[in-house]
């Protein structure tokens, strides 16, 4: 049957690579606590892809309770999500991070162990690099000192992986480091759901050009960059979460244990006054926006050598940042039409 555990598959990026996986052939088993995410999401990727996936409502921390849920099914590989991730809430309440983040992890390693499921996908970031000091940024890079808690879990995650590994060579691991994952569903029916003030740049730029907020800040304008704006990578969340489809596949065709480390990029960086001009142009709608203060812990540049996903895994990114900021703005729309509360 296919079974894929999906931890944190209501959320932004888990919804989309269950939609993706169901169209692959599989089944995805979403587990999550909905602490960051709303139920009608189950009842839309059903909308999408005329099937509903399995829900297992609750906390993938909980390891008793993880174990005798997922009894029942032969589970082939499972996708880890579940985190909190906002950084600045990370830096005022870092114990929760750690809880959630590495607690979930420890509880997923110990499952695979008791469940006999072999393979996993984590949820990584390029977080990790920090500023490197070459662009663009390979897997070789060296990782820097996080700029945050939030970041410091993804690099403990990775390395608790990798000494797990190290202790059961039967497992097959691969940690995706994504870069900026941006869009939505082209058909509006998922998309990244913000709550409150919005930290992330499109939804920040989807919500002012709604009138939502009054204007945004472009944080510095000052980099050594070509027009002063940071660079970053951004790729679209279907993109994304395809690669997640191709990671898991290649995990269950392959023999042989391993444990890597893969970047999930376009290979392209893309400045903020770029990503607004892109906005207003292909929507056709003029954003109210003033150049700020520098946001404090930025990373000036940062994009990914996206070679080693491209020949490991089979997988490139298939749509371009137009589209991506097309489907976030009709996502923000059809969010406004049925006034989902934000
Ligand atoms: P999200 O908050 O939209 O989704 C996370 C989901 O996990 C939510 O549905 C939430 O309810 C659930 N969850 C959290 N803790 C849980 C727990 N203990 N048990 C069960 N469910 C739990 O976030 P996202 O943007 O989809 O991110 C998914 C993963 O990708 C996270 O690990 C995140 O750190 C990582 N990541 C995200 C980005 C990004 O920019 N969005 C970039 C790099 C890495
Ligand atoms: C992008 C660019 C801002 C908002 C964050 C996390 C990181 C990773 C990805 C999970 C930057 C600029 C933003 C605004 C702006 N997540 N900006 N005005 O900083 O690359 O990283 O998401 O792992 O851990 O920190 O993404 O979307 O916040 O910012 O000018 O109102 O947009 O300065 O240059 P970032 P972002």
């Amino acid at each position: 049957m296919n079974y894929i555990l999906v931890t944190g598959g209501a959320g932004y990026i888990g919804s989309h690579t269950c939609v993706e996986l169901i169209e692959a052939g599989f089944n995805p088993i979403i587990v999550d606590n909905f602490s960051n995410s709303e139920k009608f999401v189950i009842d839309r990727i059903e909308e999408i892809t005329g099937k509903k996936p399995i829900l297992l409502e609750g906390d993938c921390g909980n390891n008793p309770w993880l174990t005798d849920a997922t009894k029942k099914y032969k589970i082939d590989g499972c996708i880890h999500f579940a985190a909190f991730k906002a950084v600045g809430e990370s830096t005022k309440e870092p114990l929760k991070y750690f809880e959630n983040n590495i607690g979930s992890t420890l509880s997923i390693l110990k499952w695979m162990k008791t469940s006999g499921c072999k393979n996993l996908v984590f949820s990584s970031s390029c977080t990790v690099y920090g500023q490197p000091d070459i662009l663009p940024v390979t897997e070789q890079s060296p990782k820097k000192p996080a700029e945050s808690p939030y970041g410091r879990t993804k690099q403990m995650c990775e390395d608790i992986i990798e000494d797990y590994y190290k202790s059961d060579k039967n497992i097959k691991a691969l940690a995706l480091r994504y870069f900026n994952p941006i869009g939505a569903h082209p058909s509006a029916l998922i998309g990244e759901l913000p709550l409150g003030v919005p930290n992330n740049l499109v939804p920040f730029i989807t919500q002012t050009a709604a009138g939502i907020r009054e204007k945004l800040t472009v944080f510095g304008n000052d980099y050594d960059t070509p027009d002063g704006t940071c660079i970053r990578d951004y790729i679209h969340v279907v993109d994304l979460a395809l690669a997640h489809v191709s990671a898991i596949q290649f995990l269950i065709n392959k023999d042989e244990s391993l444990v890597d480390f893969i970047n999930v990029g376009t290979g392209v960086g893309n400045s903020v006054l770029e990503v607004i001009n892109t906005f207003e142009q292909v929507n056709g709608v003029q954003l109210n926006y003033e150049i700020g203060e520098r946001r404090s812990g930025d990373i000036e540049k940062v994009y990914a050598d996206a070679s080693y996903i491209n020949k490991i895994l089979c997988w490139a990114t298939r749509k371009s940042l137009e589209q991506a900021l097309e489907d976030a703005w009709r996502w923000q729309k059809a969010i406004n039409k049925r006034a989902y509360k934000i």
